[in-house]
């Protein structure tokens, strides 16, 4: 069985084939992930109706050089019309008709089923990759699997390499789920495959939100996660001493439940910058380091009092800041002094792929889940993971 899997729920256009032989083995016939990172740096942040344009530009393009590589692409002798049907599909999409066409000029790839991302994330990004879906599945014939993205981070961490691919391991439930990205802050319980409750969460920003934000004010481009955290790894190394540099608040960290606060962290950073007016390198890398010890200290925190409560063997943890190698490493010393098995994703899994999307609906085919007929399919800018 051949899955191509699209997501495009923020960010990056992502597509990917999997081919799998019904087992929990499967090969990655293809992953492409096209960034729009570049287009977004100079507003600072995403803009939903520009990554809708980009999503609109680049899938068709992506989808060719996808099918491609998963060797899939075999052009027709004489072009096909598209049923009339699909033009309904792009009246909202005016970009996609015009690249559209070239896909007719293919024949039918060996693809037995399409799975896309229906949320959450940016409703007008969202839509596009879901048309898109829809209109190859109509086009081709095969069923249509809407995915839910956070469920498909959960999913990516576990995966174990192999030589032909990847494993999908059985794993003993309960298990917690930590999910952490530009967008989400949440501890999710999964008593077993469908079946999730969130049981702690965010009450304002995310905290990849915090890291971009604690970069902005570094004067760092976004998405500066990543910006950070190299900063904060220059401090620890070499030592770094900086009187100037106030402890930051750590804030919810005794608080008796399992959510969590970031924007006052993000406020204390805005007022030290204040303070301290010109920032030398050194006030950086020391702000840098201060505020990723804050955050983590608060998540370890949290992720403890939730294994206690749940008793969970497994913990997973998911989204584009388990990327972040400081977080990994403490997160790894939490659960072997616990004696938990931890999954924590190779590191291009992190953050947003399709190959997520892709595994997610192997594993739905694998637990019988039927696919969703087209026309109910939409966009869930807040789809939560208990939703079905
Ligand atoms: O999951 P993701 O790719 O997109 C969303 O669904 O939000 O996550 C992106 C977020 C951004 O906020 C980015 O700064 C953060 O993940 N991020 C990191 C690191 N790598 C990515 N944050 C901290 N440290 C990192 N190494
Ligand atoms: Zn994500």
């Amino acid at each position: 069985m051949r899955i191509l899997g699209i997501e495009t729920s923020c960010d990056e256009t992502a597509l990917s084939i999997i081919e799998s032989d019904g087992g929990s083995s499967f090969s990655v016939l293809a992953n492409t992930v096209l960034s729009q990172i570049d287009i977004h740096k100079e507003y600072g942040g995403v803009f939903p109706l520009i990554a809708k344009r980009e999503h609109a530009k680049a899938l068709t393009p992506l989808l060719l050089e996808t099918l491609q590589k998963a060797n899939l692409y075999v052009e027709k002798s004489s072009p096909s019309l598209a049923p009339q049907s699909l033009s309904n599909l792009f009246v909202q999409e005016p970009e996609l008709i015009e690249t559209f066409d070239s896909i007719l000029l293919l024949e039918k790839p060996a693809i037995d089923a399409i799975a896309v991302t229906n949320g959450p994330g940016l409703e007008p990004a969202l839509w596009v990759g879901i048309n898109f879906a829809k209109a190859l599945a109509e086009l081709w014939n095969v069923p249509l699997y809407p995915i839910n993205h956070m469920e498909g981070h959960i999913f990516a961490s576990v995966l174990e390499k192999n030589a032909a691919g990847y494993t999908i391991p059985t794993f003993s439930f309960p298990a917690l789920a930590l999910l952490i990205s530009g967008g989400h802050t949440e501890l999710v319980h999964i008593e077993k495959f469908g079946a999730y409750t969130k049981i702690g969460e965010t009450r304002d920003d995310a905290i990849g939100e915090a890291f971009d934000k604690v970069a902005r004010l570094l004067g760092l481009a976004y998405p500066g996660g990543p910006k950070v955290s190299k900063l904060a790894a220059e401090a620890r190394a070499e030592g770094l001493i900086n009187a100037r540099v106030e402890k930051l608040p750590r804030p919810m960290i005794h608080s008796q439940d399992l959510d969590f606060s970031f924007s006052g962290i993000k406020t204390a950073v805005l007022y030290m910058t204040q303070k301290l007016g010109d920032l030398s390198a050194e006030d950086k890398k020391a702000i840098a380091r201060e505020f990723e010890d804050a955050v983590t200290e608060v998540l370890i925190s949290k992720c403890k009092r939730a294994l206690e409560e749940t008793h969970a063997q497994t913990f997973i943890i998911g989204g584009g800041v388990s990327a972040n190698t400081y977080i990994r490493a403490h997160m790894q010393t939490l659960c072997d002094e616990r004696g938990v098995k931890a999954y924590i994703p190779e590191r291009h899994l992190s953050t947003d792929n399709a190959l997520m999307i892709s595994i997610t609906a192997l594993l739905k085919v694998m637990h019988g889940v039927l696919p969703t007929q087209r026309e109910h399919i939409r966009a869930q800018g807040r789809l939560a993971l208990e939703e079905k």
